[in-house]
């Protein structure tokens, strides 16, 4: 498979306790209750957005055609959306961002390494990526954790830089499909 197999049909990719799956219209009661939470925000680079706020306006248009992955995480035993996961700015197939966030209420579980590993491993193994990568504030220590956990190199710390809309210390995290891929 490459990254152009998934233009039309995103995956879906099942770890041990969650469901990493295409958001659908029946989600948006679920996406309420945490997407609007400012407080998942703080080291996000901006806060809550106007779909942030309002959902439903993810699914008021017919998603564009892209490379890019933006996955629902739910939790296997109830499927509910309580995160979501990127995979973006994908340059020459070869190099992509990733992001993820989760609802306050299952931070601390483990469902951050968890879905970002499984992530990580689904890009190297079914699609020509190469390197992800991401940025992260230098005070965001539960984000770097999971990172680290799931196999990121810390590569670099740029000093006030601009991260997404903020100002601030931030590093470069990135891993390679030649790394050690990362682990449940
Ligand atoms: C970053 C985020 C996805 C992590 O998800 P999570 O499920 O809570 O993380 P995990 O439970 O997998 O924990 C990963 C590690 O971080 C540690 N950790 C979690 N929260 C922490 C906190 N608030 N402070 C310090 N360490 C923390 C965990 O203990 C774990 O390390 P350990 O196994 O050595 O104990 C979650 O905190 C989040 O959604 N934050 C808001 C959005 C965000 O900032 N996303 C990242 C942008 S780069």
């Amino acid at each position: 498979m490459a990254l152009k197999d998934y233009i039309y049909s995103k995956p879906t990719i099942v770890t041990g306790r969650l469901i990493i799956r295409p958001l659908i219209a029946s989600d948006v009661e679920a996406l309420r209750e945490w997407m609007p939470d400012k407080s998942i925000y703080e080291f996000w680079g901006k806060g809550p957005g106007k779909s942030e706020k309002n959902p439903e306006l993810l699914f008021e248009k017919q998603a564009k055609p892209t490379k890019s992955f933006h996955l629902g995480i739910a939790e296997k035993t109830a499927d509910k959306v309580i995160g979501d996961i990127w995979i973006y700015l994908i340059e020459q197939d070869r190099m992509a961002k990733t992001a993820v966030r989760l609802s306050k209420t299952v931070h601390g579980r483990g469902y951050g390494t968890e879905s970002l590993s499984a992530m990580t491993r689904f890009c190297f193994e079914h699609t020509e990526l190469k390197r992800l990568w991401t940025e992260v504030d230098v005070r965001n220590t539960a984000s770097c954790r999971m990172l680290e956990k799931c196999g990121y190199k810390r590569e670099g710390l740029i000093r006030q830089g601009r991260m997404v809309n903020t100002w601030c210390d931030y590093y470069i995290y990135g891993i390679l499909d030649s790394d050690s891929e990362g682990k449940d």
